[in-house]
């Protein structure tokens, strides 16, 4: 057994100045990214950044993880800040480190493919703002997204990182499909485009320790690139990960700092400082100047975000995703789905149907926006499907991913959901098997127009915001340009704010913020008995004991989730706090349905549009109106042949479940 003797202890030495590492691993810091992405909900704000920043300059990281993923969406959207504007203000601070984005392919950093034009202007700009490091990657593992922005980050001179998404189908790497071979095969590709380096990304906190050592030794055998790993926390085994990975002889990691790490984060840095002391790949950083960065963002910082935290448990692993090899994002937007349609009781079923609506769909990597177009599309089969009829009601976007919309999946869609999911698919009933840019109009002329002729904004990073946003993004430069005035809730918190806040969440939850006689509980009796009372999405445990011949309750809590579900073992994981509550729907609409047949909404959503009108006639299996839910748009088909009588909604109305969309008579 060698493979552990190659981190050979030196010389226990703390000191900054103790002798270089023959081999030192690198680090890239992912606090200022991923970090307050995974925790936060990507709430991070630049001055809460500012205060810390050169100070990590001095740290020796390889590079910092500053831009990309969710920011660019959650910056314009939720905080009124400039995308760019961030780049080029950390730069002040941060002049010594490189700077990487995670950059998602022809996605960019939203959630479709965009034109070429689009795409490859916007990997200029982020050039010229400051970025050096482009991390890669493409949900399907499908490198023709890559090619429009490639070729812009190598003329520019920056660094090109081809990423692997992580994915398995099986409790450890392995199977028919995301094996060794098809790892090395990947990197192989990458290597050929030209990557300067190489990462695995296990977004899903998924790998496991000896699977990442089989992948990185296999790695560095067959391609020359530094081979990078990225993990999460999520399910426990990051940490294990890395520490195998380096004895495998990866070149770089990503960690954050303590405050940042853990839970659905990732490994902090500190202990891997102190595990790797003395040895062969030591760090060379300096314990004591990560500390004092600790210090304050644990003190200034963090308690300004510490309300968006799920804290609904104590454990922070989550086991779920150990038993399902799926994102643990994944997951509480299907729990969230189910809740939604009053349906938590099927979440078993869900978790049954979701491994075959998968291999049905191509075997793709469980990641956005895979993971929640194969999630929903399991919920509506769970749903509505029976035994003679599968996939009744396809979403929008399995017909596009079925058409070839996002790439080229792992493995062959199933002949028979393909033939259903493109009956009437309006860009043919033939799937496309070229580069999916390709059939995109170009989008950058238009959206010149929109913004520099009009005045909405004033030059090109401006026009790249709303190409990327066109609704938030209006709505975010209104604001930069004093158009319109910054609502309260985008403006920034300062610390004794946030304090102040959480003082009143927590008396809020506790009850006292309402004028209550705080009356001292009684000892509990044996006569005790505990009672489960569900109060719409509240679960209270209740204890009830007998004084003197009449019941009364003596105490009563909430409780985090419904443990008690039918299925314990399915049961699922609490939803997490900060998901943001459904716009309300629209009151019912009296409708008459006298006379004619009443198309009823299958889940609770907010209407798209209506493909028909009053007076139109239809044949069963039309498509009247289409609902989106859970950002998913489902086509609503006639029931039946008829007239249609009454619309009783419009576009961007949110309807109940078993609202009357339309009455056909
Ligand atoms: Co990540």
């Amino acid at each position: 057994m060698s493979d552990h003797d190659q981190l050979k202890l030196t010389k226990m030495d703390y000191r900054p100045d103790r002798p270089k590492a023959e081999n030192p691993i690198k680090i890239e810091d992912l606090t200022f990214r991923d970090g307050h992405q995974s925790l936060f909900g990507t709430r991070g704000r630049t001055e809460d950044m500012i205060p810390v920043a050169e100070m990590m300059d001095e740290i020796g990281y390889w590079a910092m993880e500053t831009w990309g993923g969710a920011t660019f969406d959650t910056m314009h959207r939720y905080l009124n800040e400039d995308p760019w504007e961030r780049i080029r203000t950390l730069k002040k601070y941060l002049k010594k480190t490189p700077f990487s984005m995670l950059l998602r392919g022809q996605n960019l950093v939203g959630y479709r493919n965009y034109a070429d034009d689009v795409a490859k202007e916007f990997v200029e700009r982020a050039c010229a703002n400051g970025m050096d490091i482009f991390r890669t990657f493409d949900a399907l593992n499908d490198y023709r997204n890559f090619e429009a922005v490639v070729p812009v980050i190598k003329k520019n001179g920056k660094h090109f990182q081809g990423v692997i998404c992580y994915s398995m189908t099986e409790p450890r790497m392995g199977g028919e499909v995301y094996n060794l071979d098809y790892y090395v095969k990947k990197g192989k590709e990458l290597e050929a485009m030209g990557a300067d380096t190489i990462c695995i990304k296990d977004m899903a906190g998924l790998i496991a320790p000896y699977d990442a050592y089989a992948i990185v030794k296999a790695l560095k055998k067959t391609v020359k690139p530094p081979i990078h790993l990225h993990s999460h926390t999520t399910s426990g085994m990051a940490a294990l990960a890395e520490l195998k990975a380096i004895e495998a002889g990866v070149d770089i990691v990503d960690t954050c700092m303590a405050p940042y790490a853990g839970r659905t984060s990732h490994p902090a840095i500190e202990p891997l400082v102190m595990t790797l002391l003395g040895t062969n790949r030591d760090t060379g950083f300096d314990i004591r100047k990560l500390v004092a960065i600790d210090e304050i963002l644990e003190k200034d910082i963090v308690p300004k975000y510490m309300h968006l935290l799920d804290d609904t448990k104590l454990s922070t692993i989550d086991i779920n995703v150990l038993l399902h090899q799926t994102p643990g994002g994944m997951i509480s937007n299907l729990v969230n789905q189910l809740r939604q349609m009053d349906a938590i009781h099927r979440i078993g079923d869900v978790y049954k149907e979701l491994p075959r609506v998968r291999k049905e769909l191509g075997q793709v990597p469980l990641v956005t926006p895979t993971s929640q177009i194969v999630g929903i599309q399991t919920v509506n089969n769970v749903l509505f499907d029976d035994e003679k009829e599968r996939y009744k009601m396809i979403t929008a976007q399995v017909k596009d991913l079925v058409f070839g919309l996002y790439g080229k999946t792992a493995t062959p869609i199933d002949k028979e959901v393909q033939k259903k999911a493109l009956k009437g698919y309006p860009r043919g009933e033939k799937p496309f098997g070229g580069r999916p840019a390709e059939i995109i109009d170009p989008e950058l002329d238009k959206a010149k127009k929109d913004v520099l002729d009009t005045g909405l904004g004033k030059d090109i990073d401006d026009v790249l915001i709303y190409a990327l946003y066109p609704v938030t993004g209006t709505k975010f430069l209104k604001w930069k340009y004093g158009k319109e005035p910054v609502p309260d809730e985008v403006k920034p918190k300062s610390l004794e704010q946030a304090l102040k806040e959480r003082e009143m969440m927590k008396k809020a939850r506790e009850g006292l913020l309402v004028e209550k006689v705080v009356k001292k509980a009684p000892p509990k009796g044996e006569g005790l008995r505990t009672f489960n009372v569900f109060v719409e999405d509240d679960y209270f445990e209740v204890g009830v004991e007998e004084v003197g011949g009449a019941p009364v309750i003596s105490f009563a809590r909430p409780a985090a989730a419904p443990t008690a579900a039918p299925k314990p073992a399915a049961a699922p994981a609490a939803a997490p706090k900060p998901a943001a509550a459904p716009k309300a729907a629209a009151a019912p609409k009296a409708v008459s349905v006298e006379g004619g047949t009443p198309m009823l909404a299958p889940m609770p959503g907010m209407i798209v549009r209506y493909e028909k009108k009053v007076g139109d006639a239809v044949k069963a299996g039309d498509t009247v109106l289409i609902l989106e839910s859970m950002k998913m748009e489902n086509a609503m088909n006639a029931p039946c042949d008829g007239t249609i009588k009454e619309i009783p909604y419009g576009p961007g109305d949110s309807v109940g479940k078993d609202a009357v969309l339309a009455v056909i008579g």
